[in-house]
Order: structure tokens, then sequence, then C-alpha cells
């Protein structure tokens, strides 16, 4: 069979990754990147680490407003999808470039098959949400990261083509921290003591297109102390020059890391503070204490398992937990067992 496998952004590589390897064992996979993402420590250095196959097509939809860069990618992807013709199209977690995908290929008749299916936040004002929310709802086939996710579905009216297979993002982490271990000498560049500093990272429009949150944020980590690693999205920087933010010798603010020096660096952070889907995710699979700086998750599971946290952009409420936060001793499988990519393929292969 055909698949056209559609990334654009950041975390969609890393997604892509055990998928695409799984994929190709049996089946043909035409890889389109959008182009929404385009730096090269945004883009290009997550296909060189991860060894992600080159994409075939690049629309170069770049950065814009939503409808903009939304629109492009249309464009483009209709044009790829008629080239093509493939059996079905793959999109992936709730970017611009997922709901594009989709749109696209449901108006072609394309079956969609959508990985990390029925995440919810139940916060609107988030474009992640409302891209998950058509995504599913044009999808023919809904990976699911854990049974709650499916509840998220079904409560929907969605049951049919809905699979269980936890998160892609756990096989790419239990695959590469083997490979960041030797490859990596972050800790080393940084001047990093393991278990002795702090990995921060945030991005989402609600933090940093709202200066009291993000002035909040930033007095948090000035305020705690600890050495902070920050690598900072390009989207973050321009936020931080726009309120003219500064912090203390003890944050280092540095540019967006690569895998493989993320895996290391979450690997030996004492705790982490994120708004980012992933990094809570990948905090879990190191089982690391997780400041969340949002105010709700998807990730819910982590949260009720007690390693997670949500401190939004309180500043009070970041020191207190940055101190005070103690996760169980329990640390259960709640996000799959790392063969999910496997799983993914199989179903496709059906
Ligand atoms: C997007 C996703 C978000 C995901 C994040 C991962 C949507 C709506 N949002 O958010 O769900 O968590 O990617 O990182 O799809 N920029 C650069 N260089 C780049 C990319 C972006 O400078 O290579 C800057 C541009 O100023 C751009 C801004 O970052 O306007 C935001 O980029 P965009 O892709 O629109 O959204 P993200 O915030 O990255
Ligand atoms: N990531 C990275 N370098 C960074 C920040 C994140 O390699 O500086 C990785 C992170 O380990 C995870 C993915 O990018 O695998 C998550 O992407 P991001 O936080 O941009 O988006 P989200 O998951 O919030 O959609």
């Amino acid at each position: 069979m055909k698949f056209v496998s559609v990334v654009g952004a950041r975390p969609e590589f890393v997604q892509a990754a055990p998928v695409s390897w799984a994929l190709r064992k049996e089946h043909i996979e035409v890889l389109v990147h959008t182009g929404q993402h385009y730096d090269y420590a945004m883009s290009q250095a997550f296909f060189d680490e991860l060894g992600v196959p080159a994409p075939n097509y690049n629309l170069e939809a770049g950065s814009g407003s939503h409808a903009r860069q939304t629109a492009a990618m249309l464009v483009g992807m209709e044009e790829v999808l008629l080239k093509e013709a493939p059996d079905a199209i793959i999109i992936r977690g709730d970017t611009n470039s997922t709901v594009a995908g989709a749109l696209a290929a449901s108006k072609l008749g394309i079956p969609v098959m959508h990985i990390e299916a029925g995440e919810r936040s139940f916060a609107r004002h988030m474009p992640e949400e409302i891209n998950r929310v058509v995504a599913d709802h044009l999808s023919d086939r809904c990976f699911c990261v854990s049974t709650k996710s499916a509840a998220h579905l079904a409560a929907e009216g969605i049951t049919a083509g809905v699979s269980v297979t936890g998160d892609v993002m756990l096989d790419a982490s239990l695959h590469y921290r083997e490979i960041a271990r030797t490859k990596s000498d972050i800790l080393a560049r940084l001047q990093l003591e393991p278990g002795r500093f702090a990995l921060v990272t945030m991005h989402r429009a609600n933090n940093t297109d709202d200066p009291q949150r993000l002035r909040a944020i930033v007095a948090a980590l000035n305020t705690v102390g600890e050495r902070i690693v920050f690598p900072v999205h390009p989207r973050t920087r321009k936020a931080l020059e726009a309120i003219g933010a500064s912090f203390g010798t003890h944050v280092l603010a540095v540019e967006p890391a690569g895998y493989y020096d993320m895996m290391v660096l979450e690997e030996h952070a004492r705790l982490i503070a994120t708004d980012s889907g992933g990094v809570q995710r990948e905090a879990y699979y190191f089982a690391k204490p997780c400041l969340t700086l949002r105010d709700e998750t998807e990730w819910t599971e982590t949260v009720e398992a007690g390693w997670n946290v949500l401190v939004g952009a309180d500043c009070q409420k970041i020191v207190d937990a940055w101190f005070h936060f103690q996760p169980p001793a329990a640390h259960p499988p709640v996000l799959g067992d790392g063969t999910a990519a496997q799983k993914i393929a199989a179903i496709l292969s059906e």
C-alpha cells in the first residue's frame, strides 16, 4: 500500500520516526513536510539525528496567521495527493499541518489515519484543541495513546476504527535515549552536573502572547535560583525580546536543543517545567517531576499518576511546586509500552 505521511512541526518529526521505520518494511511511504517549521534547529536537525527519511515534498508553507499558514498547506497538499493518489494519509498530533492533511485528504475521499487521536484539553482557546477536534472527526482510523483518549472520542460519537496503541513518542524516547547517551556532550558543553539542574521549555501561544503570563513565568524562573537550562523556541525568543525580559545568571537560555541533547537533558534534570505536550510525556518516561506551565493539560494520566502538576503561569505556584512537588514511588505505564509504532503499522497493513 501507499501512504502519504504528513510532518511539519518539531514534535511531528519525532512522532514520525518510529512509524516510518515500521511502515517502510512493507509499504510505500511518501513523506510530505508542510514547511511549518523551517529553521535548521526546528526541522532539519531532527532528520539528521533521527534518521527520518528525507521528505519527498516540502510545501514551504512557512509562518503566518493560522488562516494563511493552513491555506498554503492545503493548496500544496491537494496537489501532492492528486499526484500521488495514496491509499491513505497519515497525520499526527494537533498542529496546523495535522488539520491541513485531514481536510485536504478527506475532501478527496482519501482515508485519514490519525496518530495521537482523542486527546482533549477542553480548552477551545487553544488552536491545537480546534485542530484535534476537526482532525479526529475527519479521520477513518484513530490511533489513541490511552483508553482515556478513546473514551473522549466515544463521548463525541467516534467509536468505529479506534485503536489504543500507546504513545509513539515513548517508542522514540526508548530507542534514541541509548544513542543520545553516546552522541550528546550537552552536559559537558553547558557544565552541568547530573541531577543538579532543571530543564524548562515553553512555547504555547497562551504563554508567549500574553505579556502578563510570560512575565510571571520569567519572574518564577528568576526567583528559584537553581541552575536552569532553557532551550528557547523561536516564538518565545521573539516574545521575550518584546517584553524586554532578562534572566539571572543561573538561567541558561540557549538555542532550541537537538533531540539527542534534549534526551540527555531530560534524563539528568532534577525537575522539568514545560508547557509542551511532548516534553510533559517525556518527563514521565524519564520519571522526572514535571511542572506544567498551563491551566489544563491533555496528559491527565501523568497528573493522576502524581508525576505532573499544573502550575499555570502563577509565579507563587511555580516557585512553591519547584521546591515541594514530590511524585510518589509508583510509576505505572499509563501511556503505553513502547511498541505503539509496530501496532500502528500492523493495523495499517490490514
Ligand atoms: C506549533 C504548533 C504547536 C506545537 C509547536 C511545536 C500549531 C497551531 N501549533 O506551534 O501545537 O506545539 O508547533 O513546536 O500548529 N518560527 C521560527 N522558525 C521556525 C518555526 C517557527 O522562527 O522554524 C517562529 C515564527 O515567528 C512563527 C512562530 O515561531 O510565527 C510560531 O510558529 P508556528 O509553527 O506558527 O507555531 P508554534 O508556536 O511553533
Ligand atoms: N524538543 C527538542 N528540543 C527542544 C525542545 C523540544 O528536541 O529544544 C523535542 C522534545 O524532546 C519532544 C518534541 O521536541 O520530543 C516536543 O516538541 P515541542 O515541545 O516543540 O511541541 P509539543 O510537543 O508541545 O507539540
